[in-house]
């Protein structure tokens, strides 16, 4: 068995005249956390995209175990066991915490929603199930007090967390993070760092995108940074800090 789940070649997308993605190759290894860092705009979340079936690319292959999933649609690359969460969260604001929870175990386990809804017996057994690992996950996430109230109550770390239940309620193998800490205060940040330090640890393969450099420094065994879409450093933390090129790309970037 190989250990790369994940093997991009030649993947492009442009918006315009603006190439937005522009990886020559990358492959990633099965129980490594790896980081994607980068200047805003570089890429990272359409990379995302392009990876986990959100958009199409314009070129190139995506093989996840192997498997080729170019043209792969979201749910069934979820299914594959690979999930993705947002930069900007997808919970939804008008159904409960633990409803959240639910409906992202019922959408991608087989059975689907609707049966779940019409309640044959046997549905019973596995909505108790799943309810009862919602609340195994809030809890761990420390947002089980609030499983009745709204999404929409949430604090913008809060959802946060929700992103991230709702994310691990399927038992992934590879969790792919877009900007888990973004707009989180720097006691929750570490919390979910250590969350996703825990993710890692169970086997879990992770692929994170942040911004938050001395977060990402810390926990990744790997360092991928994008600019301009290409990849232009893919190496340890240590050697990625201070690599010239990732250096300028920064400033380059503070500079406009
Ligand atoms: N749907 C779109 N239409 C046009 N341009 C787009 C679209 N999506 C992204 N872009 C552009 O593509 C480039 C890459 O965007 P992307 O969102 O992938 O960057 P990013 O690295 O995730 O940035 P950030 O760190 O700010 O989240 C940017 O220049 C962006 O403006
Ligand atoms: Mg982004």
């Amino acid at each position: 068995m190989s250990n790369k789940y994940l093997k991009v070649t030649n993947l492009k997308k442009s918006f315009g005249g603006l190439k937005a993605v522009d990886v020559h190759s990358l492959n990633l290894n099965t129980n490594e956390l790896t980081s994607i860092i980068g200047p805003n705009g570089a890429g990272k979340t359409t990379f995302f995209d392009l990876i986990s079936g959100f958009q199409d690319s314009d070129e190139g292959k995506v093989y996840l175990n192997d498997k080729n999933i170019t043209r792969s649609q979201p749910y069934s690359i979820a299914r594959l066991g690979m999930i993705r969460t947002f930069q900007l969260t997808k919970v939804f604001d008008r159904m409960t915490v633990l409803e959240n929870m639910m409906f992202s175990a019922s959408t991608v386990n087989n059975d689907s929603f609707i049966r779940s809804l019409i309640r044959l017996p046997s549905q019973k057994t596995t909505e108790k199930n799943i309810k009862e690992k919602s609340f195994e996950i809030m809890k761990d996430l420390n947002i089980d007090h609030m499983a009745n109230s709204y999404a929409r109550e949430l604090s913008g770390g809060q959802k946060k967390l929700l992103e991230l239940g709702r994310s691990i309620i399927n038992d992934p193998d590879i969790l792919l993070l877009d900007e888990p800490l973004a707009g989180v205060n720097p006691k929750l940040a570490e919390e979910i760092l250590q969350i996703i330090l825990n993710l890692s640890e169970k086997g879990i393969s992770i692929l994170m995108v942040e911004h938050n450099i001395e977060a990402v420094m810390k926990i990744s065994q790997r360092v991928i940074v994008l600019a301009e879409g290409m990849v232009i450093a893919d190496d340890t933390p240590e050697s990625v800090r201070s690599d010239e090129k990732v250096i300028e790309a920064y400033l380059g970037s503070e500079n406009e």
